[in-house]
């Protein structure tokens, strides 16, 4: 089986990479953007009809948040443009699509974990194109899934690895107590995506680890598996101002895999525990 990996130097495309090579039954063409521009929909139609893959899992998007908001340009054309390009051309090779979202296709305001049927409502530029980009893939592509996920952190740039390095040079921290979410493992996330791709249940899922927490709560933990001996202070949102707003309660209900029966996450404790291990 075929499987074109784009955005493959990000962290979850780097994790698929290593999981996929490990089987040896995958033969991966993996990419970023100096090999497949994703919004150049002519890069697309030449690189997917020379190589004809089965599967294309697409991890390139415009992750920055707060950048998001002044860079709403390439934002769009990165996360709506893109998997409308790969979505067309998918579909004209009969090609299964994964495209990879968020959970800030909601607004946040929910009181319990949202399911995929959920009323999407983003508050921000970073969760509208990505929604943009989720509505394309389903209009264009019949083979699609589109796995939203949340708070990841794997190789590359992500909060754990930020309050490890705060902690080298400072002895107390400020962080959000009143934003919730599940951190999410990219480890789990390639697996879903791995067991997804390999079938036929098509459709809209929600793909994080088990279980919740804030922000404050997440950094607590994360001093506490490394034994980081550092005072964290909550604060709320209003205190911590960023220019993208966050949804409060961002909380996904993996309610599909489960109705598939293909819901392998882990609780986020457990997964964090072995990332950490490594770090
Ligand atoms: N990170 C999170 O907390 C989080 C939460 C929820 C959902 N997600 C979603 O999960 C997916 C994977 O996220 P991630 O954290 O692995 O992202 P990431 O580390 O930011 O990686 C994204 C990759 O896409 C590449 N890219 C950007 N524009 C491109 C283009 N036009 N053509 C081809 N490649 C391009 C980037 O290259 P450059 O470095 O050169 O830009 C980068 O290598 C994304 O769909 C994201 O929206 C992430």
């Amino acid at each position: 089986m075929k499987i074109l990996i784009t955005g493959s130097k990000g962290q979850l495309g780097l994790e698929l990479t290593k999981q996929l090579e490990k089987e040896k039954k995958y033969e991966i063409i993996a990419t970023d953007r100096d090999e497949l521009n994703i919004i150049d929909i002519n890069s697309v139609n030449e690189f997917l009809l020379n190589n004809k893959p089965d599967v294309v899992i697409n991890c390139a998007a415009h992750t920055a948040v707060d950048l998001c908001e002044t860079d709403v340009e390439n934002a769009y054309k990165i996360n709506a443009v893109g998997p409308r390009n790969l979505a067309i051309v998918c579909e004209k090779i009969g090609a299964k699509l994964v495209q990879v979202s968020t959970d800030y296709v909601f607004d946040g305001n929910g009181t319990r974990p949202y399911r995929e049927d959920d009323t999407t409502c983003p508050n921000s530029i970073y969760g509208t194109s990505k929604l943009m980009g989720e509505n394309f893939v389903r209009e264009f592509c019949s083979r699609y899934f589109v796995v939203r996920t949340a708070w990841l952190y794997g190789e590359g740039n992500n909060f754990v690895r930020t309050m490890l390095k705060l902690a080298e040079t400072n002895n107390e921290l400020n962080v959000v107590n009143d934003q919730f979410g599940s951190p999410t493992s990219t480890v789990d996330l390639a697996k879903a995506i791995i067991d997804l791709m390999n079938t036929e249940h098509y459709g809209v899922y929600h793909g994080t680890c088990e279980g919740q927490c804030s922000w404050y709560d997440f950094a607590k933990k994360i001093f506490e598996i490394k034994n980081i001996d550092i005072k964290v202070n909550p604060v709320t949102s209003e205190e911590f101002k960023r220019p993208a707003p966050r949804p409060a309660y961002s909380v996904l209900d993996n309610f599909m895999l489960k109705l598939v029966g293909l819901n392998s996450f882990r609780t986020w404790e457990k997964s964090l525990e072995e990332y950490l291990d490594k770090e």
